[in-house]
Protein backbone atom coordinates (compact mmCIF):
# COMPACT_ATOMS: atom_id res chain seq x y z
CA UNK A 1 0.00 0.00 0.00
CA UNK A 2 1.60 3.13 -0.81
CA UNK A 3 0.65 6.48 1.51
CA UNK A 4 -1.55 9.05 -0.60
CA UNK A 5 -1.31 12.47 1.69
CA UNK A 6 -4.79 13.94 1.64
CA UNK A 7 -4.47 17.63 1.52
CA UNK A 8 -7.71 19.41 2.91
CA UNK A 9 -8.80 22.97 1.30
CA UNK A 10 -12.35 23.19 3.09
CA UNK A 11 -11.24 26.05 4.42
CA UNK A 12 -9.89 27.93 1.80
CA UNK A 13 -11.67 26.56 -1.71
CA UNK A 14 -14.26 25.21 0.20
CA UNK A 15 -15.13 28.49 1.46
CA UNK A 16 -15.19 29.72 -1.86
CA UNK A 17 -18.46 28.53 -2.23
CA UNK A 18 -20.92 31.06 -2.92
CA UNK A 19 -23.13 32.35 0.54
CA UNK A 20 -20.22 30.62 2.42
CA UNK A 21 -18.28 33.04 5.26
CA UNK A 22 -17.02 31.17 8.25
CA UNK A 23 -15.31 33.00 11.07
CA UNK A 24 -11.98 32.78 13.29
CA UNK A 25 -14.04 30.56 15.41
CA UNK A 26 -15.86 28.62 12.96
CA UNK A 27 -12.34 28.18 10.85
CA UNK A 28 -10.86 26.85 14.09
CA UNK A 29 -13.48 24.44 15.52
CA UNK A 30 -13.17 23.15 11.64
CA UNK A 31 -9.33 22.95 11.78
CA UNK A 32 -9.29 20.68 15.06
CA UNK A 33 -11.84 18.31 13.35
CA UNK A 34 -9.79 18.51 10.15
CA UNK A 35 -6.90 17.22 12.30
CA UNK A 36 -8.96 14.88 14.27
CA UNK A 37 -9.80 13.09 11.01
CA UNK A 38 -6.21 12.77 10.31
CA UNK A 39 -5.78 14.89 7.28
CA UNK A 40 -2.35 15.26 6.01
CA UNK A 41 -2.21 18.85 5.48
CA UNK A 42 -5.04 21.44 5.86
CA UNK A 43 -5.51 24.65 3.93
CA UNK A 44 -6.29 27.31 6.56
CA UNK A 45 -6.81 29.93 4.28
CA UNK A 46 -5.75 32.75 2.14
CA UNK A 47 -3.83 35.45 4.56
CA UNK A 48 -3.87 38.37 2.19
CA UNK A 49 -7.39 38.10 1.46
CA UNK A 50 -8.75 39.62 3.96
CA UNK A 51 -7.57 40.55 7.96
CA UNK A 52 -10.28 38.05 9.20
CA UNK A 53 -8.74 35.27 7.06
CA UNK A 54 -5.19 36.87 7.90
CA UNK A 55 -6.22 36.26 11.57
CA UNK A 56 -8.01 33.22 11.26
CA UNK A 57 -5.04 31.42 9.31
CA UNK A 58 -2.76 32.86 12.06
CA UNK A 59 -4.95 30.91 15.05
CA UNK A 60 -4.70 27.80 13.08
CA UNK A 61 -1.29 27.75 12.73
CA UNK A 62 -0.68 28.34 16.47
CA UNK A 63 -2.73 25.60 17.07
CA UNK A 64 -2.89 22.94 15.34
CA UNK A 65 0.53 20.72 15.76
CA UNK A 66 -0.49 17.88 14.24
CA UNK A 67 -1.51 18.34 10.36
CA UNK A 68 0.84 20.99 8.15
CA UNK A 69 -0.85 24.32 7.60
CA UNK A 70 -0.54 25.86 4.44
CA UNK A 71 -2.01 29.05 2.88
CA UNK A 72 -2.42 30.23 -0.27
CA UNK A 73 -0.81 32.91 -2.05
CA UNK A 74 -0.65 34.63 -5.63
CA UNK A 75 2.58 35.06 -7.26
CA UNK A 76 3.45 38.49 -5.38
CA UNK A 77 6.13 39.28 -2.98
CA UNK A 78 3.28 40.95 -0.58
CA UNK A 79 1.25 37.83 -0.73
CA UNK A 80 4.24 35.80 0.58
CA UNK A 81 5.08 38.14 3.24
CA UNK A 82 1.59 38.22 4.75
CA UNK A 83 1.51 34.26 4.33
CA UNK A 84 4.69 33.72 6.35
CA UNK A 85 3.36 36.10 8.88
CA UNK A 86 0.18 34.71 9.04
CA UNK A 87 2.23 30.83 9.22
CA UNK A 88 5.20 30.93 10.99
CA UNK A 89 4.32 29.72 13.88
CA UNK A 90 2.85 26.39 12.27
CA UNK A 91 4.32 22.97 13.12
CA UNK A 92 5.28 22.65 9.76
CA UNK A 93 4.61 26.42 8.15
CA UNK A 94 3.93 25.35 3.74
CA UNK A 95 2.67 28.03 1.11
CA UNK A 96 0.49 27.68 -1.49
CA UNK A 97 1.65 29.28 -4.52
CA UNK A 98 -0.41 29.31 -7.96
CA UNK A 99 -0.23 31.01 -11.30
CA UNK A 100 -2.36 30.47 -14.28
CA UNK A 101 -0.43 28.62 -17.60
CA UNK A 102 -3.69 28.22 -19.59
CA UNK A 103 -3.97 30.21 -23.07
CA UNK A 104 -6.97 31.54 -22.19
CA UNK A 105 -6.13 32.23 -18.53
CA UNK A 106 -2.89 33.94 -19.97
CA UNK A 107 -4.65 35.73 -22.31
CA UNK A 108 -7.30 37.20 -21.07
CA UNK A 109 -6.65 37.66 -17.20
CA UNK A 110 -2.93 38.12 -16.59
CA UNK A 111 -2.34 39.50 -20.17
CA UNK A 112 1.06 37.81 -19.81
CA UNK A 113 2.91 35.86 -22.80
CA UNK A 114 4.21 32.26 -21.40
CA UNK A 115 7.73 33.48 -20.75
CA UNK A 116 6.54 36.16 -18.39
CA UNK A 117 4.85 33.65 -16.17
CA UNK A 118 7.32 31.67 -16.33
CA UNK A 119 9.75 34.15 -15.10
CA UNK A 120 7.02 35.44 -12.50
CA UNK A 121 6.87 31.48 -11.22
CA UNK A 122 10.22 30.74 -10.99
CA UNK A 123 11.17 34.21 -9.02
CA UNK A 124 8.06 33.87 -6.70
CA UNK A 125 8.71 30.23 -6.23
CA UNK A 126 12.41 31.06 -5.19
CA UNK A 127 11.43 34.09 -3.22
CA UNK A 128 9.17 31.82 -0.95
CA UNK A 129 11.60 29.29 -0.90
CA UNK A 130 13.80 31.61 1.23
CA UNK A 131 11.21 31.55 4.48
CA UNK A 132 9.59 28.35 3.59
CA UNK A 133 10.62 24.83 3.67
CA UNK A 134 7.89 23.40 2.03
CA UNK A 135 6.35 25.59 -0.98
CA UNK A 136 3.80 23.73 -3.31
CA UNK A 137 3.10 25.62 -6.81
CA UNK A 138 -0.12 25.28 -8.63
CA UNK A 139 -0.40 25.93 -12.36
CA UNK A 140 -3.56 27.27 -12.24
CA UNK A 141 -5.87 25.64 -15.32
CA UNK A 142 -3.37 22.82 -15.94
CA UNK A 143 -6.33 20.76 -17.49
CA UNK A 144 -6.59 23.16 -20.15
CA UNK A 145 -2.65 24.29 -20.38
CA UNK A 146 -0.36 22.93 -23.27
CA UNK A 147 1.63 20.32 -21.77
CA UNK A 148 5.08 20.62 -23.78
CA UNK A 149 4.50 24.24 -22.09
CA UNK A 150 3.55 22.79 -18.45
CA UNK A 151 6.50 20.24 -18.47
CA UNK A 152 8.89 23.28 -18.99
CA UNK A 153 7.66 25.54 -16.22
CA UNK A 154 7.14 22.71 -13.97
CA UNK A 155 10.87 21.65 -14.82
CA UNK A 156 12.08 25.11 -13.94
CA UNK A 157 10.01 26.12 -10.89
CA UNK A 158 11.09 22.58 -8.99
CA UNK A 159 14.54 23.92 -9.82
CA UNK A 160 14.14 26.93 -8.04
CA UNK A 161 12.96 25.24 -5.13
CA UNK A 162 8.65 24.05 -4.91
CA UNK A 163 8.24 20.51 -3.12
CA UNK A 164 4.89 19.84 -4.59
CA UNK A 165 3.58 20.53 -7.82
CA UNK A 166 -0.10 20.60 -8.29
CA UNK A 167 -2.31 20.77 -10.97
CA UNK A 168 -5.31 21.70 -11.06
CA UNK A 169 -8.23 21.01 -13.33
CA UNK A 170 -9.87 24.43 -11.89
CA UNK A 171 -13.04 24.56 -14.30
CA UNK A 172 -13.77 20.83 -13.59
CA UNK A 173 -13.57 20.22 -17.67
CA UNK A 174 -11.20 16.94 -17.96
CA UNK A 175 -11.92 13.08 -17.75
CA UNK A 176 -10.11 10.64 -15.80
CA UNK A 177 -8.46 9.15 -18.68
CA UNK A 178 -6.99 12.55 -20.02
CA UNK A 179 -6.23 13.50 -16.59
CA UNK A 180 -4.15 10.70 -15.39
CA UNK A 181 -2.30 10.96 -18.85
CA UNK A 182 -1.48 14.50 -18.20
CA UNK A 183 0.29 13.36 -14.65
CA UNK A 184 1.33 10.29 -16.79
CA UNK A 185 3.01 12.63 -19.19
CA UNK A 186 4.59 15.23 -16.83
CA UNK A 187 6.41 11.94 -15.06
CA UNK A 188 7.73 10.68 -18.89
CA UNK A 189 8.88 14.31 -19.49
CA UNK A 190 9.91 16.48 -16.78
CA UNK A 191 13.53 15.40 -16.14
CA UNK A 192 13.73 16.48 -12.71
CA UNK A 193 10.05 15.48 -11.59
CA UNK A 194 10.95 13.14 -8.51
CA UNK A 195 12.27 16.11 -6.88
CA UNK A 196 8.85 17.08 -6.21
CA UNK A 197 5.81 15.29 -5.20
CA UNK A 198 2.53 15.73 -7.32
CA UNK A 199 -0.86 16.90 -6.87
CA UNK A 200 -4.15 16.77 -8.13
CA UNK A 201 -6.73 19.28 -7.05
CA UNK A 202 -10.31 18.46 -9.01
CA UNK A 203 -13.44 20.58 -9.39
CA UNK A 204 -16.32 18.56 -9.86
CA UNK A 205 -18.23 20.86 -12.77
CA UNK A 206 -19.44 17.51 -14.60
CA UNK A 207 -19.10 15.52 -11.76
CA UNK A 208 -15.54 13.79 -12.20
CA UNK A 209 -13.88 15.23 -9.85
CA UNK A 210 -13.27 12.08 -7.84
CA UNK A 211 -12.99 9.71 -10.64
CA UNK A 212 -10.26 12.37 -11.66
CA UNK A 213 -8.48 12.77 -8.54
CA UNK A 214 -8.32 8.57 -8.42
CA UNK A 215 -6.93 8.92 -12.08
CA UNK A 216 -4.38 11.29 -11.35
CA UNK A 217 -3.60 9.00 -8.14
CA UNK A 218 -2.91 5.99 -10.88
CA UNK A 219 -0.77 7.86 -12.64
CA UNK A 220 2.02 9.21 -10.36
CA UNK A 221 -0.06 11.79 -7.90
CA UNK A 222 1.18 11.25 -3.89
CA UNK A 223 -1.54 13.86 -3.06
CA UNK A 224 -4.62 14.14 -3.96
CA UNK A 225 -6.78 17.82 -2.49
CA UNK A 226 -10.58 18.76 -1.81
CA UNK A 227 -13.31 19.17 0.16
CA UNK A 228 -15.30 17.95 3.10
CA UNK A 229 -18.65 17.13 1.51
CA UNK A 230 -17.10 18.35 -2.02
CA UNK A 231 -17.94 22.03 -1.18
CA UNK A 232 -16.39 24.54 -3.18
CA UNK A 233 -16.63 27.15 -6.41
CA UNK A 234 -19.29 26.50 -8.39
CA UNK A 235 -20.07 22.60 -8.37
CA UNK A 236 -17.41 22.24 -5.50
CA UNK A 237 -14.03 20.00 -5.57
CA UNK A 238 -13.61 16.74 -4.93
CA UNK A 239 -15.09 15.39 -1.90
CA UNK A 240 -12.25 13.78 0.31
CA UNK A 241 -14.88 11.30 1.95
CA UNK A 242 -15.95 9.85 -1.43
CA UNK A 243 -12.10 9.51 -1.97
CA UNK A 244 -11.08 8.53 1.09
CA UNK A 245 -14.16 5.86 0.84
CA UNK A 246 -13.42 5.03 -2.43
CA UNK A 247 -9.53 4.04 -1.78
CA UNK A 248 -10.79 2.10 1.07
CA UNK A 249 -13.76 -0.33 -0.28
CA UNK A 250 -11.87 -1.03 -3.37
CA UNK A 251 -8.51 -1.49 -1.53
CA UNK A 252 -8.47 -5.16 -3.63
CA UNK A 253 -7.76 -2.07 -6.75
CA UNK A 254 -6.07 0.61 -5.13
CA UNK A 255 -3.22 0.03 -3.22
CA UNK A 256 -2.85 2.89 -1.31
CA UNK A 257 -3.99 4.46 2.09
CA UNK A 258 -4.98 7.94 2.71
CA UNK A 259 -4.18 7.48 6.66
CA UNK A 260 -7.90 9.32 7.64
CA UNK A 261 -9.65 8.09 10.47
CA UNK A 262 -12.55 7.08 8.96
CA UNK A 263 -14.89 6.87 11.44
CA UNK A 264 -14.70 10.63 11.94
CA UNK A 265 -15.70 11.45 8.34
CA UNK A 266 -19.72 11.74 9.50
CA UNK A 267 -18.55 14.23 12.37
CA UNK A 268 -16.62 16.32 10.48
CA UNK A 269 -19.69 16.77 7.55
CA UNK A 270 -22.01 17.44 10.14
CA UNK A 271 -20.19 20.12 11.07
CA UNK A 272 -18.95 21.35 8.03
CA UNK A 273 -22.54 21.09 7.07
CA UNK A 274 -24.12 23.29 10.08
CA UNK A 275 -20.98 25.47 9.86
CA UNK A 276 -21.40 26.77 6.60
CA UNK A 277 -24.73 26.22 5.83
CA UNK A 278 -24.44 24.06 3.15
CA UNK A 279 -26.39 21.14 4.05
CA UNK A 280 -25.13 17.92 1.76
CA UNK A 281 -28.35 16.34 -0.12
CA UNK A 282 -29.93 13.49 0.76
CA UNK A 283 -28.69 10.82 -1.92
CA UNK A 284 -25.21 12.42 -1.48
CA UNK A 285 -22.39 9.44 -1.54
CA UNK A 286 -20.99 8.49 1.73
CA UNK A 287 -22.53 11.13 4.43
CA UNK A 288 -25.99 11.98 2.84
CA UNK A 289 -29.17 11.49 4.89
CA UNK A 290 -29.98 8.60 2.57
CA UNK A 291 -26.47 6.69 2.46
CA UNK A 292 -27.75 4.28 4.48
CA UNK A 293 -31.75 4.01 4.17
CA UNK A 294 -33.46 1.43 2.44
CA UNK A 295 -36.89 1.80 1.26
CA UNK A 296 -37.98 -0.95 -1.15
CA UNK A 297 -39.23 -4.09 0.31
CA UNK A 298 -36.68 -6.22 -1.56
CA UNK A 299 -33.82 -3.94 -0.43
CA UNK A 300 -35.17 -4.22 3.49
CA UNK A 301 -36.06 -7.69 3.52
CA UNK A 302 -32.40 -8.52 1.86
CA UNK A 303 -30.54 -6.13 4.67
CA UNK A 304 -32.35 -7.65 7.29
CA UNK A 305 -31.30 -10.87 5.90
CA UNK A 306 -27.69 -9.92 5.41
CA UNK A 307 -26.65 -6.17 5.26
CA UNK A 308 -23.95 -7.06 2.20
CA UNK A 309 -26.86 -7.33 -0.20
CA UNK A 310 -27.35 -3.72 -0.53
CA UNK A 311 -24.60 -2.04 1.68
CA UNK A 312 -20.95 -1.95 0.11
CA UNK A 313 -19.95 0.42 2.54
CA UNK A 314 -20.79 -0.48 6.50
CA UNK A 315 -22.48 2.71 8.58
CA UNK A 316 -20.20 2.38 10.93
CA UNK A 317 -16.79 2.73 8.89
CA UNK A 318 -17.62 6.60 8.49
CA UNK A 319 -18.93 6.98 12.05
CA UNK A 320 -22.76 6.53 11.58
CA UNK A 321 -24.79 4.63 14.20
CA UNK A 322 -26.64 2.11 12.04
CA UNK A 323 -28.66 2.14 8.66
CA UNK A 324 -32.18 2.78 8.51
CA UNK A 325 -35.10 1.45 7.16
CA UNK A 326 -37.10 4.06 5.82
CA UNK A 327 -41.17 3.48 6.06
CA UNK A 328 -42.93 4.50 2.85
CA UNK A 329 -44.76 2.66 0.22
CA UNK A 330 -42.30 0.62 -1.25
CA UNK A 331 -41.37 -0.63 1.98
CA UNK A 332 -42.39 -4.99 2.60
CA UNK A 333 -44.09 -6.69 5.03
CA UNK A 334 -40.73 -8.30 6.93
CA UNK A 335 -39.12 -4.31 7.45
CA UNK A 336 -42.21 -3.26 9.14
CA UNK A 337 -42.28 -6.30 11.11
CA UNK A 338 -38.55 -5.27 12.38
CA UNK A 339 -39.95 -1.76 12.90
CA UNK A 340 -42.52 -2.37 15.32
CA UNK A 341 -40.36 -5.00 17.16
CA UNK A 342 -37.71 -2.09 17.48
CA UNK A 343 -40.24 -0.05 18.97
CA UNK A 344 -40.72 -2.25 21.74
CA UNK A 345 -44.10 -3.75 20.79
CA UNK A 346 -45.64 -7.22 20.86
CA UNK A 347 -48.27 -7.50 18.51
CA UNK A 348 -49.70 -11.27 17.19
CA UNK A 349 -50.00 -12.19 13.81
CA UNK A 350 -52.87 -11.36 13.52
CA UNK A 351 -52.77 -7.78 14.87
CA UNK A 352 -49.67 -7.28 12.98
CA UNK A 353 -51.07 -7.94 9.45
CA UNK A 354 -53.71 -5.79 10.46
CA UNK A 355 -51.03 -2.95 10.96
CA UNK A 356 -49.50 -3.79 7.74
CA UNK A 357 -53.03 -3.21 6.07
CA UNK A 358 -53.49 0.14 7.96
CA UNK A 359 -49.83 1.21 6.77
CA UNK A 360 -49.96 0.36 3.67
CA UNK A 361 -53.04 2.83 3.55
CA UNK A 362 -51.34 5.18 4.95
CA UNK A 363 -48.22 5.65 2.52
CA UNK A 364 -50.82 6.35 -0.23
CA UNK A 365 -50.97 9.67 1.52
CA UNK A 366 -47.77 9.95 3.03
CA UNK A 367 -44.55 10.03 1.97
CA UNK A 368 -42.63 8.68 5.14
CA UNK A 369 -44.91 6.83 8.22
CA UNK A 370 -43.27 8.31 10.95
CA UNK A 371 -42.46 6.20 14.65
CA UNK A 372 -45.01 8.32 15.84
CA UNK A 373 -47.64 6.96 12.80
CA UNK A 374 -46.92 3.57 13.36
CA UNK A 375 -47.72 4.17 17.82
CA UNK A 376 -51.39 5.42 16.10
CA UNK A 377 -51.73 2.81 14.29
CA UNK A 378 -50.42 0.31 16.44
CA UNK A 379 -53.00 1.86 19.37
CA UNK A 380 -55.66 1.32 16.68
CA UNK A 381 -55.26 -2.01 15.67
CA UNK A 382 -54.71 -3.01 19.83
CA UNK A 383 -57.88 -1.37 20.81
CA UNK A 384 -59.77 -2.46 18.04
CA UNK A 385 -61.49 -5.70 19.30
O1 LIG B 1 -8.90 25.34 -8.64
C1 LIG B 1 -7.79 25.89 -8.59
O2 LIG B 1 -7.09 26.01 -9.58
C2 LIG B 1 -7.35 26.41 -7.31
C3 LIG B 1 -5.96 26.89 -7.24
C4 LIG B 1 -5.82 28.11 -6.45
C5 LIG B 1 -5.08 25.78 -6.79
O3 LIG B 1 -8.08 26.36 -6.34
ZN1 LIG C 1 -9.76 24.97 -6.71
Amino acid sequence: MSQIRIFDTTLRDGEQSPGVNLNQLEKLEIAKQLERLGVSRMEAGFPASSKGDFNAVKAIADTIKNTSVTALARTVKSDIDTAWDALKGAAEPSIHLFLATSPIHMTYKLKQTPDQVIETAVNMVAYAKQKFTHVQWSAEDASRSDWEFLAQIIEKVIDAGATVINLPDTVGYTTPLEYGNMFKYMKENVPNINQASLSCHCHNDLGMAVANSIAAVQNGATQIEGTINGIGERAGNASLEEVAVALKIRSDFYPYTTGLKLEEIKRTSDLVAKLTGMYVQANKAVVGRNAFAHESGIHQDGVLKNASTYEIITPEMVGVKSNTLFMGKHSGRHAFKDKVKDLGIDLTEDKLKEAFKLFKQLTDHKKEVTDDDLFTIIMEVQTDT
